[in-house]
C-alpha cells in the first residue's frame, strides 16, 4: 500500500468509527468541528487525488449525480407485508394459528416496536454498501442508493468482518422528531412552508431526484429484518439484530425476546402505555417468532409470511405548532379558550383546533402562543392539548394572559364563584345570543325546521331579533329581505317558527339555556310543575326537596326565574302565544331520530347544550359552510355535564377506564364512585356488578358506554 493509501484508509476509518458512535451509539467523542476538520482533510485529499476515491469513502455521502429518473430493481427476496391486528382478540387468533402449524415446538417470541418510516433494502457486498431500493411493488423497487448514501447511520462499509458476501438489510428510514421540529423551525425561518409530518417528509426526501436535497434532511435508518443472505451465522432475529449492531448498523432499539406468545402479549400491552417516550414515530409492534428454521416451516401466504404479524395502534396524539388562541362565548356565556393549531394528522382527522378547556388549565400547563404542544384526542375522540413540549420552546414566546373583557362585545369579564370558569355576564352580548337562539331552534329544544346558523347569524347581526320572543315577531317580509332567502322559504320558516309554539313545557325550559338546566332538568321541572307560572313561583328549598335536583341547579333556576331577565322573557314569550304548560306538548320526547337500541332507561341524548351530534342534515351542511369550523369539529366548548355526577362501573369496550372519567371531568362534570340519589346516570359496561344493582334499586338512570359518547357533541 502507498502512504497516500494508507493515510487515506486511516483519515476514512477514523471518519467512519465517528460517524457509528455518533450516529448509532448517540455517544460521540469529538466535537462538531474537530469531525469537519476531518472530513475536510478527507475531501482536499480525494480532491487532489481524484483516481483514488471509492464508493465507500465518507465523502460520497452526497454524491452530485442528479438522476433523470429512479431505475428499478428485482428485489432477490419478495419485500412481503404483514398481517395486521388491532386488539388482542385478533392476536390470539393469530397465536392459535402459529400453534397449530408448529404443534410439538417450543416458540419464541420476539417483539420489537414498528417504526412508521419508508421501508428499504440496504445491500452490502463483501461489507460495502452497494444499493438501496425501496419497497416498491414488492416484487421491484426504486433505486435509491444515491439518496441513502446520505443517511449518517448507514455505513457505508461494515466496521467488523462482513457478516456474509452479500448482505441484505431491510428496514425502516425515519427521522426524529426533535429533527423533524428543527428542520420545520429552519423552514419557517426561512419563510418556506414547513412539512407535515415525520412521514410523509421521509417519504418525500428519499424520492428526490438531488442527493443534495436528501442530504439536508437529517435521515435515519433502523435495521429490523433480513433479506436475501446466504450462509449467516445467525439462526434466529436476536441474533442476527446482534451482529448487524456490532457491524454499525443501527437496529430498531426496544427488541424484547420471549418465551411464550401470552408474555410477548403482556409486553405490548405496557409498551402502548410508554409510548410518549419515542422520539420516532411508532404506529405499532411486530410480534415475530424468533427462530429462522420455524419461520421456513410456517412459510408465507402470497401477501405476508405467516410467522409475523403486527399489533396495530392507531394513533391518538400528535405534536404540533400553537397558532393562536381564540375565544368562543357560549351560549350561558361561558369564554372557552380554544387552541388555533398547525393542522396535524390524528387517527385518521385532521385536527386544527383543540379546547383548552378554561383559563386555569392553561396557566396550570403553562401554555402559551407558539409553543409546540401535544394534541391527543381524549377518550379517542375530542382532541385537546396534552402538555407543551417545553424542551422546543423558543425564547420569544411569551406567557399568556387571559382577556379580561369578552371578546365579542367587550363588556368585563369575570370568574365563576368558585368555579374555574370566565364569563361574559353582558345578557346582550351578541355572540352569546346567536348561540341561545341557535340552541332554542334546534332539534332537542323548541325543533324550528330552516332556522340554522346562517339565518341567526344575520337575524341577529340586523338586530331583528334580541330575545326568543323576537322569532315569533318575525314577517315573512323581513325574512326575505335576508341572504339566499326566497319568498317561499321566508313563508315556510315563519310557518315553522309559529308551529314551535305548542312543543310544551318541557321543551321550552330546555331551549331557554338557564345555566345547569339540560333537557334532563327540563323534563323533571315540567313533569313537577306543570305550568310555569307554578315553578316561577318556586322557591329554593321547593326546589332542592325535588329528585335529582341539587342545590347548584335550583340556584340557577330560582336566579332565572326571580330575576328580572328570566321573567322577562317568560312574559315576552306568552305575550307572542308560547304554551307554557306540560299538557301542551304533542310530540314524543325523543325527536334525535337517533336508533336506540338498548332496552335500559336512558337520558334524552339531547340531555346537553350542545346539539351537533342530533342536528338535521340541512343543519349540518349549513353549519359546515359557515365558520363556526370549531363545533364541525367536535369540540366542547361549554361544561356540558356540569352540576352532574356520573358513575362509571364494569368493564368498558371503547375507553379505559380514566378516559372516560376524564372525558366527564372535560364537560364539566364529577366523576364519583359511589351512588346515590344525587347520581344523574351510570354508564355500566360488561359484568357491572353491585353498583349496577343499587343504581336500578334506587332508580338512577342507566345507560350504555356507546349511549353515553352519543350524548357528547362528538362527531
Ligand atoms: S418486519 C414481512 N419489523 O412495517 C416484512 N417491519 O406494515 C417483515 N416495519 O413492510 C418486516 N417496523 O417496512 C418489521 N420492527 C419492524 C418494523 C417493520 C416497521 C415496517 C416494514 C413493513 C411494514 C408493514
Amino acid at each position: 500500500m502507498t502512504t497516500l493509501a494508507k493515510q487515506l484508509e486511516s483519515l476514512r476509518n477514523e471518519i467512519r468509527e465517528h460517524d457509528r458512535r455518533y450516529y448509532v451509539e448517540a455517544a460521540p467523542s469529538i466535537s462538531d468541528l474537530e469531525y469537519d476538520k476531518l472530513m475536510s482533510r478527507l475531501n482536499e485529499l480525494e480532491r487532489q487525488h481524484p483516481d483514488v476515491v471509492t464508493p465507500d469513502s465518507p465523502t460520497q455521502r452526497i454524491g452530485d449525480k442528479l438522476l433523470g429518473d429512479f431505475a428499478t430493481a428485482p428485489h432477490r427476496v419478495p419485500m412481503l407485508s404483514i398481517e395486521n391486528t388491532y386488539n388482542l382478540g385478533e392476536l390470539q387468533e393469530f397465536s392459535n394459528r402459529i400453534q397449530k402449524n408448529l404443534p410439538d415446538a417450543p416458540v419464541e417470541w420476539v417483539v420489537e416496536p414498528k417504526v412508521d418510516g419508508v421501508a428499504a433494502s440496504l445491500i452490502f457486498q463483501n461489507g460495502v454498501f452497494v444499493q438501496a431500493l425501496t419497497r416498491g411493488n414488492g416484487q421491484q423497487g426504486d433505486d435509491i442508493t444515491n439518496n441513502v448514501r446520505t443517511i449518517r447511520d448507514v455505513p457505508l462499509r461494515l466496521t467488523s468482518d462482513a457478516l456474509t458476501e452479500t448482505l441484505e438489510v431491510r428496514g425502516e428510514i425515519y427521522m426524529t422528531n426533535t429533527d423533524f421540529a428543527k428542520l420545520n423551525e429552519r423552514q419557517a425561518a426561512k419563510g418556506n412552508a414547513t412539512f407535515a409530518n415525520t412521514r410523509n417528509l421521509v417519504a418525500g426526501s428519499i424520492k428526490q431526484l438531488d442527493p443534495k436535497i436528501c442530504a439536508e434532511r437529517p435521515l435515519r435508518f433502523f435495521a429490523h429484518s433480513v433479506g436475501a443472505v446466504e450462509g449467516l451465522h445467525a439462526d434466529n432475529e436476536m441474533d442476527f439484530l446482534l451482529e448487524l449492531q456490532a457491524a454499525g448498523i443501527s437496529v430498531v432499539p426496544h427488541v424484547r425476546q420471549f418465551q411464550s406468545f401470552d408474555a410477548a402479549v403482556k409486553y405490548c400491552e405496557e409498551f402502548v402505555e410508554n409510548l410518549h417516550c419515542f422520539d420516532f414515530e411508532i404506529d405499532g409492534l411486530v410480534l415475530k417468532v424468533n427462530r429462522f428454521v420455524q419461520r421456513e416451516q410456517l412459510g408465507n401466504t402470497a401477501k405476508s409470511p405467516r410467522w409475523v404479524v403486527a399489533y396495530k395502534f392507531e394513533k391518538y396524539e400528535a405534536v404540533t405548532k400553537l397558532k393562536e388562541i381564540h375565544f368562543q362565548v357560549g351560549k350561558t356565556g361561558t369564554v372557552t379558550p380554544v387552541a388555533e393549531l398547525e393542522p396535524v394528522l390524528i387517527a385518521g382527522t385532521t385536527v386544527s383546533r383543540a379546547s383548552l378547556h378554561n383559563a386555569e388549565e392553561i396557566e396550570r400547563k403553562d401554555i402559551r402562543v407558539g409553543d409546540f404542544v401535544v394534541v391527543e384526542k381524549a377518550g379517542k375522540i375530542i382532541p385537546h392539548v396534552v402538555r407543551v413540549e417545553l424542551h422546543r420552546r423558543t425564547k420569544n414566546v411569551s406567557e399568556f394572559h387571559f382577556p379580561e373583557h369578552c371578546p365579542e362585545c367587550n363588556e368585563p369579564l369575570s370568574k365563576d364563584e368558585g368555579g374555574v370558569y370566565i364569563r361574559c355576564t353582558n345578557i346582550e352580548c351578541p355572540a352569546q345570543l346567536k348561540e341561545r337562539i341557535r340552541f332554542f331552534a334546534s332539534r332537542s329544544a323548541m325543533n324550528i325546521d330552516g332556522l340554522g346558523d346562517k339565518i341567526v347569524e344575520q337575524l341577529v347581526n340586523e338586530k331583528y331579533v334580541r330575545t326568543f320572543g323576537d322569532l315569533y315577531r318575525l314577517t315573512a317580509e323581513q325574512l326575505e329581505k335576508l341572504e339566499r332567502m326566497g319568498k317561499r322559504s321566508a313563508e315556510k320558516l315563519v310557518a315553522a317558527i309559529g308551529e314551535s309554539k305548542t312543543r310544551g313545557l318541557s321543551r321550552l325550559l330546555n331551549a331557554l339555556s338557564i345555566r345547569h338546566v339540560g333537557a334532563e332538568t327540563a323534563d323533571i321541572l315540567a313533569k313537577h310543575f306543570q305550568d310555569v307560572d307554578l315553578l316561577l313561583r318556586a322557591e329554593f328549598a321547593e326546589l332542592e326537596q325535588i329528585d335529582m335536583i341539587g342545590p347548584i341547579v335550583a340556584e340557577s333556576i330560582t336566579e332565572f326565574f326571580k330575576g328580572s331577565h328570566g321573567n322577562a322573557v317568560v312574559e315576552d314569550l306568552k305575550s307572542v302565544g308560547v304554551v307554557m304548560t306540560v299538557a301542551a306538548s304533542s310530540l314524543p320526547q325523543n325527536l334525535t331520530g337517533k336508533t336506540q337500541t338498548s332496552s335500559v332507561s336512558k337520558p334524552t341524548p339531547s340531555l346537553f347544550d350542545d346539539e351537533t351530534n342530533v342536528e338535521s342534515h340541512e343543519q349540518k351542511q349549513e353549519q359546515s359552510t359557515t365558520n363556526r369550523s370549531p363545533n364541525a369539529e367536535s369540540i366542547a366548548f361549554e361544561p356540558i355535564l356540569a352540576g352532574k355526577t356520573i358513575v362509571v362501573t364494569g368493564k368498558l369496550e371503547r375507553l379505559k377506564r380514566d378516559e372516560i372519567e376524564r372525558l366527564i371531568k372535560d364537560f364539566g362534570g364529577h366523576a364519583s364512585s359511589s351512588i346515590s340519589k344525587k347520581t344523574a346516570f351510570v354508564v355500566a359496561g360488561e359484568d357491572a356488578g353491585s353498583k349496577l344493582a343499587k343504581a336500578k334499586e334506587i332508580g338512577v338512570q342507566i345507560v350504555s358506554e356507546r349511549e353515553f359518547l352519543a350524548m357528547l357533541p362528538l362527531e
